[in-house]
């Protein structure tokens, strides 16, 4: 098994192109589903989790052609992927394919909307809380589905003639659960209205290319989104919206190490908490046509405290990552996680490394340390593990990552994107 070593030490200078969002691109990509026509993504990220979901709608009957192309935006990998969907040959999502990602349960809505049946295995994904799924049973129940939970599998039916259009308000934000509504709404009879929803730029970027394709979707971006159902779908092209949890990684990785860096392709506008929050800690940050530049020459990092929240709160995704950079801070400061309530696996792999950290129920109180000292390490999920990464870039000595399969899931070409600002990363294969 492949890992990741690191010696720190080394500023970070120079471009880093951004990639397409990984959680953009997955409820795009399954969005496919509703039309028997092409929709065309471009700026697809290359990651683990989208070659999967490659195979999923694969099973389904989508007939999937990939361009890999370098694009000329600092040789940023970009990757346009036609999907068609003539006929849907099976709807059932097996659990050997769906066991392994959370996003591929979302096919339940554009299967049920446009089959009018659905059989989607309980979904699995990174070991960060229980993650039901409930509110999906609460919201397409609303739109009139019949839902039965059967051997580990969510059985679900539309009515005859089709999903109906409803007003629903969900209990708690889930950003999953909103783009499953929307989609199954799309081709409702009548009008939906979806409360409390998330308000996500990856909805947002869902809605525009939703939209593009004949519905009538308007709200995303606001806790109201009303969806006019239309009786069918057509093709399209539409390009991923910017990495933003990428973009604040890379962006907590300068305010560690020092330097100055250039996070190209990306927008300011996706993430305005999360850099606030970097720049308290004493980085400069500042958008430019093309990006935006993070510099922090010298000087103390400053604590800052944080809670993590719905957008536009500060993501729960960046929530390790900023753990590693207070853990360097020059006072004592609090992250309080309140989307997800086993979100906290870094802190024992951070404390490898030096981390001063201690946990009392969600709020982890972390006593910045001047120095920290590169270790063995594992990766427990996705994020934690890029924490772990950015951690060792700024912790004396070689840090070993094991288990980096959680990074190849939403990191695209970390190691190459770092060596060219001048850190020392590599894979080392054992
Ligand atoms: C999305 O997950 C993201 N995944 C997650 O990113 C992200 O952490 C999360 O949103 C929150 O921002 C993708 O976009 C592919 P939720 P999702 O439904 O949709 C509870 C990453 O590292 N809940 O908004 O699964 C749930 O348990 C991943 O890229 C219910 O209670 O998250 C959680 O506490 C990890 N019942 C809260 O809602 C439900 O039916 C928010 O989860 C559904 C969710």
């Amino acid at each position: 098994m492949d890992r990741i070593r690191i010696v720190g030490g080394n500023a970070l200078n120079g471009i880093i192109p951004i990639s397409g969002a990984k959680n953009a691109a997955l409820p795009l990509m399954i969005a496919s589903l509703l039309t028997d026509d092409t929709l065309t993504l471009e700026n697809v990220p290359h990651l683990a989790d989208v070659e999967q979901l490659i195979r999923i709608l694969g099973n389904h009957g989508a007939d999937i052609s990939v361009n890999g192309r370098r694009e000329r935006q600092s040789e940023g990998y970009s990757r346009t992927i036609h999907f068609t969907s003539r006929t849907i040959v099976d709807t059932t999502a097996p659990y050997e394919l769906v066991s392994r990602m959370r996003a591929s349960f979302w096919v339940i809505g554009p299967l049920l909307a446009r089959e009018g049946r659905a059989r989607v295995s309980l979904p699995g994904g990174c070991a960060i809380g229980t993650r039901p799924v409930d509110l999906f049973i609460e919201a397409l129940t609303a739109l009139g589905a019949k839902i039965e939970i059967d051997g580990g599998y969510v059985e679900a039916t539309a009515p005859k003639g089709g999903l109906i259009g409803t007003h629903y308000t969900f209990p708690k934000v889930s950003v999953g659960a909103t783009h499953v509504t929307m989609m199954a709404a799309t081709l409702a009879r009548g009008v939906t209205v979806i409360g409390n929803a998330a308000q996500e730029p990856e909805v947002q970027d869902l809605a525009r290319c939703l939209n593009a394709m004949g519905a009538k979707i308007s709200g995303a971006g606001t806790p109201t989104i009303t969806i006019e159902g239309v009786s069918q779908l057509s093709g399209a092209r539409h390009r991923v919206l910017p990495d933003r949890i990428e973009t604040g990684t890379y962006a907590m990785a300068v305010a560690m190490t020092g330097g100055d860096v250039l996070l190209e392709g990306t927008d300011a506008a996706l993430l305005e908490t999360a850099l606030e929050a970097i720049r308290r800690s004493g980085a400069e940050i500042t958008s430019t046509e093309s990006g935006i530049r993070v510099v922090r020459n010298g000087g103390d990092i400053k604590p800052v405290d944080v809670v993590t929240d719905p957008f536009p709160g500060f993501p729960t995704d960046l929530q390790a990552q900023f753990m590693g950079l207070m853990a360097k801070s020059s006072g004592v400061s609090h992250i309080t996680e309140t989307i997800f309530e086993n979100r906290f696996m870094h802190v024992q792999e951070l404390a490898r490394l030096g981390a001063k950290i201690s946990l009392s129920g969600q709020t982890a109180k972390i006593e910045g340390v001047e120095r920290l000292r590169g270790a063995p390490v594992m990766a427990t999920d996705l994020r934690a593990s890029v924490s772990l990464v950015i951690a060792g870039l700024a912790a004396e000595g070689e840090t070993l990552v094991s288990r980096v399969y959680h990074l190849d899931r939403g990191f695209e070409r970390l190691e190459e994107k770092l060596t060219r600002c001048g850190a020392i990363v590599e894979r080392v294969s054992e």
